[in-house]
Protein backbone atom coordinates (compact mmCIF):
# COMPACT_ATOMS: atom_id res chain seq x y z
CA UNK A 1 0.00 0.00 0.00
CA UNK A 2 1.84 3.28 -0.51
CA UNK A 3 1.69 5.30 2.73
CA UNK A 4 -1.53 7.48 2.93
CA UNK A 5 -3.28 6.27 -0.66
CA UNK A 6 -6.90 6.72 -0.84
CA UNK A 7 -9.86 5.11 -2.74
CA UNK A 8 -12.74 5.25 -3.96
CA UNK A 9 -15.36 2.99 -3.36
CA UNK A 10 -18.49 2.18 -3.69
CA UNK A 11 -21.18 -0.44 -1.74
CA UNK A 12 -24.12 -1.96 -4.41
CA UNK A 13 -26.86 -3.46 -1.66
CA UNK A 14 -26.02 -0.34 0.95
CA UNK A 15 -29.49 -0.14 1.96
CA UNK A 16 -29.82 -4.36 2.76
CA UNK A 17 -29.08 -6.37 5.64
CA UNK A 18 -25.15 -7.03 4.88
CA UNK A 19 -24.85 -3.62 3.10
CA UNK A 20 -25.44 -1.48 6.36
CA UNK A 21 -23.12 -3.73 8.11
CA UNK A 22 -20.47 -3.42 5.09
CA UNK A 23 -20.76 0.57 5.57
CA UNK A 24 -20.38 -0.05 9.77
CA UNK A 25 -17.49 -1.81 9.68
CA UNK A 26 -15.19 0.31 6.66
CA UNK A 27 -16.43 3.28 9.28
CA UNK A 28 -14.84 1.60 12.51
CA UNK A 29 -12.14 0.10 10.13
CA UNK A 30 -11.18 3.51 9.35
CA UNK A 31 -10.75 2.40 5.82
CA UNK A 32 -8.89 4.42 3.42
CA UNK A 33 -11.36 5.64 1.44
CA UNK A 34 -10.99 9.03 -0.77
CA UNK A 35 -14.95 8.84 -2.12
CA UNK A 36 -17.99 6.57 -1.37
CA UNK A 37 -20.94 5.85 -3.15
CA UNK A 38 -23.58 4.04 -2.04
CA UNK A 39 -25.53 2.10 -4.54
CA UNK A 40 -29.92 0.71 -4.30
CA UNK A 41 -32.02 0.25 -6.55
CA UNK A 42 -34.51 2.67 -7.84
CA UNK A 43 -36.57 2.22 -4.89
CA UNK A 44 -33.94 4.47 -2.73
CA UNK A 45 -32.12 6.45 -4.89
CA UNK A 46 -32.42 9.88 -3.71
CA UNK A 47 -32.48 8.60 0.24
CA UNK A 48 -29.61 9.00 2.66
CA UNK A 49 -27.16 6.88 4.44
CA UNK A 50 -25.01 8.41 7.20
CA UNK A 51 -21.82 7.89 6.87
CA UNK A 52 -18.38 9.26 9.29
CA UNK A 53 -21.18 11.91 10.07
CA UNK A 54 -22.15 13.31 6.51
CA UNK A 55 -25.13 12.13 4.68
CA UNK A 56 -24.21 10.43 1.72
CA UNK A 57 -27.01 10.24 -1.48
CA UNK A 58 -28.37 6.44 -2.22
CA UNK A 59 -27.88 6.32 -6.14
CA UNK A 60 -29.51 3.63 -8.23
CA UNK A 61 -26.74 1.31 -9.55
CA UNK A 62 -25.88 1.32 -13.36
CA UNK A 63 -23.00 -0.03 -15.03
CA UNK A 64 -22.02 4.10 -15.25
CA UNK A 65 -21.67 3.88 -11.33
CA UNK A 66 -18.31 2.23 -10.90
CA UNK A 67 -16.81 4.60 -13.03
CA UNK A 68 -13.44 6.31 -11.76
CA UNK A 69 -14.22 3.18 -8.49
CA UNK A 70 -10.85 1.63 -7.24
CA UNK A 71 -13.22 -1.18 -5.09
CA UNK A 72 -16.78 -1.93 -4.81
CA UNK A 73 -18.23 -4.36 -2.92
CA UNK A 74 -21.35 -6.29 -3.90
CA UNK A 75 -24.42 -7.46 -1.94
CA UNK A 76 -27.01 -6.71 -3.79
CA UNK A 77 -27.85 -10.48 -5.01
CA UNK A 78 -26.48 -12.99 -7.37
CA UNK A 79 -28.16 -11.75 -10.14
CA UNK A 80 -27.51 -7.96 -10.44
CA UNK A 81 -23.46 -9.52 -9.04
CA UNK A 82 -23.81 -11.35 -12.66
CA UNK A 83 -24.86 -8.23 -14.12
CA UNK A 84 -22.77 -5.45 -12.89
CA UNK A 85 -19.62 -7.27 -11.57
CA UNK A 86 -18.05 -7.14 -15.57
CA UNK A 87 -19.12 -4.21 -15.90
CA UNK A 88 -17.20 -2.51 -12.70
CA UNK A 89 -14.41 -4.69 -13.55
CA UNK A 90 -14.60 -2.92 -16.77
CA UNK A 91 -14.13 0.20 -15.61
CA UNK A 92 -10.89 -0.47 -13.83
CA UNK A 93 -12.47 -1.33 -10.02
CA UNK A 94 -11.76 -4.25 -8.07
CA UNK A 95 -14.96 -6.26 -6.93
CA UNK A 96 -14.96 -7.79 -3.50
CA UNK A 97 -18.51 -10.23 -4.42
CA UNK A 98 -20.81 -11.68 -1.48
CA UNK A 99 -23.28 -13.34 -3.72
CA UNK A 100 -22.54 -17.25 -4.83
CA UNK A 101 -22.35 -15.53 -8.28
CA UNK A 102 -18.84 -16.19 -8.84
CA UNK A 103 -17.58 -18.38 -6.04
CA UNK A 104 -16.89 -21.40 -8.27
CA UNK A 105 -15.14 -19.92 -10.97
CA UNK A 106 -12.42 -20.79 -11.74
CA UNK A 107 -10.63 -18.08 -12.16
CA UNK A 108 -12.32 -16.18 -9.34
CA UNK A 109 -10.41 -16.36 -5.47
CA UNK A 110 -12.93 -17.57 -3.09
CA UNK A 111 -11.41 -16.28 -0.09
CA UNK A 112 -11.68 -16.10 3.60
CA UNK A 113 -8.41 -14.28 5.04
CA UNK A 114 -6.93 -16.38 7.56
CA UNK A 115 -7.51 -19.56 5.66
CA UNK A 116 -6.19 -18.36 2.06
CA UNK A 117 -5.24 -14.73 1.85
CA UNK A 118 -3.07 -14.83 -0.49
CA UNK A 119 -5.24 -16.03 -3.82
CA UNK A 120 -6.41 -12.76 -3.58
CA UNK A 121 -3.05 -12.61 -5.62
CA UNK A 122 -4.25 -14.16 -8.09
CA UNK A 123 -7.59 -12.29 -9.22
CA UNK A 124 -8.81 -11.01 -12.32
CA UNK A 125 -11.20 -8.06 -11.27
CA UNK A 126 -13.34 -10.20 -8.92
CA UNK A 127 -13.02 -11.85 -5.72
CA UNK A 128 -15.66 -13.87 -4.02
CA UNK A 129 -16.86 -13.87 -0.64
CA UNK A 130 -17.53 -17.50 0.65
CA UNK A 131 -21.14 -18.48 1.86
CA UNK A 132 -21.97 -17.33 5.64
CA UNK A 133 -21.65 -20.68 7.54
CA UNK A 134 -18.70 -21.47 5.25
CA UNK A 135 -16.64 -18.80 6.33
CA UNK A 136 -16.79 -19.69 10.31
CA UNK A 137 -16.12 -23.31 10.00
CA UNK A 138 -13.27 -23.02 7.63
CA UNK A 139 -11.59 -20.35 9.59
CA UNK A 140 -12.24 -22.40 12.43
CA UNK A 141 -11.07 -25.66 11.11
CA UNK A 142 -7.82 -24.14 9.14
CA UNK A 143 -5.55 -24.08 12.09
CA UNK A 144 -6.24 -27.96 13.07
CA UNK A 145 -5.90 -28.82 9.55
CA UNK A 146 -2.52 -27.07 9.16
CA UNK A 147 -1.43 -28.96 12.65
CA UNK A 148 -3.39 -32.75 12.47
CA UNK A 149 -4.63 -33.00 8.59
CA UNK A 150 -8.45 -33.18 7.96
CA UNK A 151 -9.87 -36.47 6.80
CA UNK A 152 -13.36 -35.59 7.28
CA UNK A 153 -16.04 -33.20 8.14
CA UNK A 154 -19.89 -33.46 8.85
CA UNK A 155 -21.53 -30.31 9.72
CA UNK A 156 -25.28 -29.79 10.67
CA UNK A 157 -26.05 -25.95 10.95
CA UNK A 158 -27.96 -23.84 12.57
CA UNK A 159 -28.38 -20.36 10.83
CA UNK A 160 -30.37 -17.92 11.50
CA UNK A 161 -33.28 -15.71 9.65
CA UNK A 162 -30.72 -12.71 8.95
CA UNK A 163 -28.88 -14.66 6.15
CA UNK A 164 -31.64 -14.67 3.97
CA UNK A 165 -32.00 -10.80 3.69
CA UNK A 166 -34.51 -7.88 5.69
CA UNK A 167 -37.50 -9.78 4.33
CA UNK A 168 -36.71 -12.84 6.45
CA UNK A 169 -35.98 -10.91 9.36
CA UNK A 170 -39.50 -8.98 9.28
CA UNK A 171 -41.14 -12.15 9.00
CA UNK A 172 -40.02 -13.83 11.57
CA UNK A 173 -40.86 -10.78 13.67
CA UNK A 174 -44.28 -10.61 12.21
CA UNK A 175 -44.97 -14.63 12.58
CA UNK A 176 -43.73 -14.31 16.58
CA UNK A 177 -46.45 -11.46 17.07
CA UNK A 178 -49.03 -13.47 15.40
CA UNK A 179 -48.00 -17.11 17.30
CA UNK A 180 -48.13 -14.89 20.56
CA UNK A 181 -51.44 -13.02 19.41
CA UNK A 182 -52.98 -16.76 18.64
CA UNK A 183 -53.25 -15.89 14.55
CA UNK A 184 -52.24 -17.48 12.23
CA UNK A 185 -48.73 -17.11 10.78
CA UNK A 186 -48.50 -15.96 7.56
CA UNK A 187 -45.14 -17.28 5.22
CA UNK A 188 -43.97 -15.53 2.30
CA UNK A 189 -40.59 -15.37 2.38
CA UNK A 190 -38.70 -18.79 3.97
CA UNK A 191 -37.51 -21.49 3.66
CA UNK A 192 -36.64 -19.38 -0.22
CA UNK A 193 -38.81 -17.20 -1.68
CA UNK A 194 -38.67 -18.07 -4.80
CA UNK A 195 -39.50 -21.47 -3.92
CA UNK A 196 -43.59 -22.89 -4.55
CA UNK A 197 -43.76 -23.56 -0.67
CA UNK A 198 -43.16 -21.23 2.52
CA UNK A 199 -43.29 -22.40 6.26
CA UNK A 200 -43.15 -20.68 9.41
CA UNK A 201 -39.90 -20.10 11.01
CA UNK A 202 -41.08 -19.14 14.31
CA UNK A 203 -40.73 -21.68 17.02
CA UNK A 204 -39.59 -23.89 14.12
CA UNK A 205 -36.97 -25.37 12.47
CA UNK A 206 -36.62 -25.70 8.92
CA UNK A 207 -34.31 -28.01 7.27
CA UNK A 208 -34.00 -26.30 3.31
CA UNK A 209 -31.59 -23.35 2.50
CA UNK A 210 -31.97 -22.64 -0.41
CA UNK A 211 -33.20 -24.64 -3.27
CA UNK A 212 -32.67 -28.32 -3.80
CA UNK A 213 -30.58 -29.68 -6.03
CA UNK A 214 -30.92 -33.09 -8.02
CA UNK A 215 -28.91 -35.19 -5.85
CA UNK A 216 -30.97 -34.46 -2.85
CA UNK A 217 -28.93 -31.85 -0.93
CA UNK A 218 -29.83 -28.01 -1.25
CA UNK A 219 -28.08 -25.30 -2.62
CA UNK A 220 -26.67 -23.93 1.08
CA UNK A 221 -25.65 -27.46 1.57
CA UNK A 222 -23.38 -28.18 -1.73
CA UNK A 223 -21.71 -24.43 -1.25
CA UNK A 224 -20.52 -25.67 2.21
CA UNK A 225 -19.04 -28.55 0.83
CA UNK A 226 -17.74 -27.09 -2.68
CA UNK A 227 -16.35 -23.92 -0.70
CA UNK A 228 -15.19 -25.81 1.78
CA UNK A 229 -12.70 -28.05 -0.49
CA UNK A 230 -11.94 -24.07 -2.93
CA UNK A 231 -10.71 -22.34 0.17
CA UNK A 232 -9.18 -24.99 1.57
CA UNK A 233 -7.56 -26.16 -1.42
CA UNK A 234 -8.29 -29.61 -0.32
CA UNK A 235 -10.64 -31.69 -3.12
CA UNK A 236 -9.57 -35.01 -1.50
CA UNK A 237 -11.42 -33.73 2.34
CA UNK A 238 -14.62 -35.63 2.61
CA UNK A 239 -17.72 -32.96 3.81
CA UNK A 240 -21.25 -33.62 4.18
CA UNK A 241 -23.91 -30.88 5.49
CA UNK A 242 -27.24 -30.49 6.58
CA UNK A 243 -28.79 -27.07 6.52
CA UNK A 244 -31.16 -25.90 9.02
CA UNK A 245 -32.67 -22.56 9.35
CA UNK A 246 -34.21 -21.53 13.19
CA UNK A 247 -36.03 -18.73 14.79
CA UNK A 248 -32.90 -16.57 15.59
CA UNK A 249 -32.03 -13.23 14.26
CA UNK A 250 -28.42 -12.91 14.07
CA UNK A 251 -25.78 -15.84 14.19
CA UNK A 252 -25.07 -18.89 12.86
CA UNK A 253 -24.29 -22.29 14.87
CA UNK A 254 -22.55 -25.26 13.82
CA UNK A 255 -22.44 -28.59 14.94
CA UNK A 256 -19.28 -29.81 13.35
CA UNK A 257 -18.09 -33.49 13.38
CA UNK A 258 -14.45 -33.79 11.42
CA UNK A 259 -11.85 -36.32 11.58
CA UNK A 260 -8.38 -35.35 11.86
CA UNK A 261 -5.30 -37.24 10.21
CA UNK A 262 -2.89 -37.63 13.06
CA UNK A 263 -3.29 -40.58 15.56
CA UNK A 264 -3.40 -39.30 19.21
CA UNK A 265 -4.56 -36.25 19.08
CA UNK A 266 -5.79 -34.42 22.06
CA UNK A 267 -8.84 -31.80 22.98
CA UNK A 268 -5.86 -29.93 24.76
CA UNK A 269 -3.57 -29.95 21.21
CA UNK A 270 -6.56 -28.67 19.76
CA UNK A 271 -7.57 -25.79 22.32
CA UNK A 272 -3.90 -24.60 22.27
CA UNK A 273 -3.81 -24.66 17.94
CA UNK A 274 -7.41 -22.68 18.03
CA UNK A 275 -6.31 -20.00 21.24
CA UNK A 276 -3.62 -19.03 19.03
CA UNK A 277 -5.44 -18.77 15.37
CA UNK A 278 -6.57 -15.43 14.25
CA UNK A 279 -10.35 -14.25 14.45
CA UNK A 280 -10.75 -17.58 16.74
CA UNK A 281 -11.80 -17.37 20.51
CA UNK A 282 -12.35 -20.46 22.28
CA UNK A 283 -14.87 -20.44 24.68
CA UNK A 284 -14.80 -23.97 26.11
CA UNK A 285 -15.01 -24.88 29.89
CA UNK A 286 -18.15 -27.88 30.56
CA UNK A 287 -18.11 -27.22 34.61
CA UNK A 288 -18.97 -23.40 33.90
CA UNK A 289 -21.18 -23.69 31.37
CA UNK A 290 -18.89 -21.19 28.94
CA UNK A 291 -19.56 -22.02 25.68
CA UNK A 292 -20.82 -19.80 22.71
CA UNK A 293 -24.33 -19.08 21.68
CA UNK A 294 -26.32 -16.95 18.77
CA UNK A 295 -27.00 -14.44 21.47
CA UNK A 296 -23.40 -13.97 22.99
CA UNK A 297 -21.50 -13.69 19.57
CA UNK A 298 -23.92 -11.26 17.86
CA UNK A 299 -22.19 -7.95 16.99
CA UNK A 300 -18.87 -9.89 17.61
CA UNK A 301 -16.08 -9.98 14.95
CA UNK A 302 -14.58 -13.35 16.01
CA UNK A 303 -15.20 -17.26 15.32
CA UNK A 304 -16.09 -19.20 18.67
CA UNK A 305 -15.60 -22.40 19.38
CA UNK A 306 -16.88 -24.42 21.79
CA UNK A 307 -17.84 -28.18 23.06
CA UNK A 308 -14.86 -29.99 21.75
CA UNK A 309 -15.00 -33.54 22.68
CA UNK A 310 -13.33 -36.69 21.38
CA UNK A 311 -15.61 -39.12 19.71
CA UNK A 312 -16.60 -42.03 22.02
CA UNK A 313 -15.77 -44.56 19.02
CA UNK A 314 -13.57 -42.75 16.82
CA UNK A 315 -10.28 -41.70 18.19
CA UNK A 316 -9.45 -39.73 15.41
CA UNK A 317 -13.04 -38.00 15.71
CA UNK A 318 -13.85 -35.12 17.30
CA UNK A 319 -16.63 -32.61 17.72
CA UNK A 320 -16.78 -28.86 17.82
CA UNK A 321 -19.41 -26.18 18.44
CA UNK A 322 -18.49 -23.17 15.87
CA UNK A 323 -20.64 -19.72 16.19
CA UNK A 324 -20.31 -16.61 14.83
CA UNK A 325 -22.09 -13.67 13.79
CA UNK A 326 -23.30 -14.23 10.15
CA UNK A 327 -23.51 -10.92 9.13
CA UNK A 328 -19.93 -9.72 10.31
CA UNK A 329 -17.41 -12.24 10.11
CA UNK A 330 -20.29 -14.24 7.66
CA UNK A 331 -20.34 -11.35 5.36
CA UNK A 332 -19.63 -7.88 5.63
CA UNK A 333 -16.27 -8.31 7.82
CA UNK A 334 -14.88 -10.96 5.41
CA UNK A 335 -15.57 -8.39 2.65
CA UNK A 336 -13.98 -5.51 4.36
CA UNK A 337 -10.69 -7.77 5.49
CA UNK A 338 -10.71 -8.77 1.50
CA UNK A 339 -10.62 -5.48 0.60
CA UNK A 340 -7.86 -4.24 3.70
CA UNK A 341 -6.02 -7.23 2.30
CA UNK A 342 -5.51 -5.92 -1.10
CA UNK A 343 -4.84 -3.10 -0.01
CA UNK A 344 -2.13 -3.58 2.03
CA UNK A 345 -0.18 -6.37 -0.35
CA UNK A 346 -0.69 -3.99 -3.66
CA UNK A 347 -3.03 -6.54 -4.85
CA UNK A 348 -5.21 -4.25 -6.50
CA UNK A 349 -4.46 -4.64 -10.06
P1 LIG B 1 -33.16 -1.61 -2.16
O1 LIG B 1 -33.21 -1.38 -0.69
O2 LIG B 1 -33.17 -0.34 -2.95
O3 LIG B 1 -34.17 -2.63 -2.65
P2 LIG B 1 -31.33 -7.69 1.52
O4 LIG B 1 -30.32 -8.76 1.24
O5 LIG B 1 -31.33 -7.22 2.91
O6 LIG B 1 -32.70 -8.04 1.01
O7 LIG B 1 -30.85 -6.38 0.63
C1 LIG B 1 -30.71 -6.40 -0.77
C2 LIG B 1 -29.95 -5.17 -1.23
O8 LIG B 1 -29.84 -5.22 -2.67
C3 LIG B 1 -30.66 -3.85 -0.94
O9 LIG B 1 -29.71 -2.85 -0.69
C4 LIG B 1 -31.41 -3.58 -2.24
O10 LIG B 1 -31.69 -2.23 -2.47
C5 LIG B 1 -30.38 -4.04 -3.24
N1 LIG B 1 -31.01 -4.31 -4.54
C6 LIG B 1 -32.08 -5.09 -4.80
N2 LIG B 1 -32.39 -5.04 -6.13
C7 LIG B 1 -31.48 -4.22 -6.70
C8 LIG B 1 -31.24 -3.76 -8.04
N3 LIG B 1 -32.01 -4.15 -9.06
N4 LIG B 1 -30.20 -2.91 -8.27
C9 LIG B 1 -29.41 -2.50 -7.25
N5 LIG B 1 -29.58 -2.90 -5.96
C10 LIG B 1 -30.59 -3.75 -5.68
Amino acid sequence: MTENAKYNVAVLGATGAVGTKILQILEKKNFPIKELKVLASKRSAGKTIQFNGNDITIEEATPESFKGIDIALFSAGGSISKKLAPEAVKHGAVVVDNTSAYRMDPDVPLVVPEVNKEDIANHNGIIANPNCSTIQMVAALKPIKDSFGLNRVIVSTYQAVSGAGDAAISELKNQTAQFLNEEEMEANVLPVKSDEKHYPVAFNALPQIDVFSDNGYTLEEMKMINETKKIMHADELAVAATCVRLPVFTSHAESVYIEVDKENVTVEEIWKELKSAPGIKLQDNPAEQVYPTPLSAADKEDVFVGRVRRDLDNAKGFHLWIVSDNLVKGAALNTVQIAQAAVENNWLK
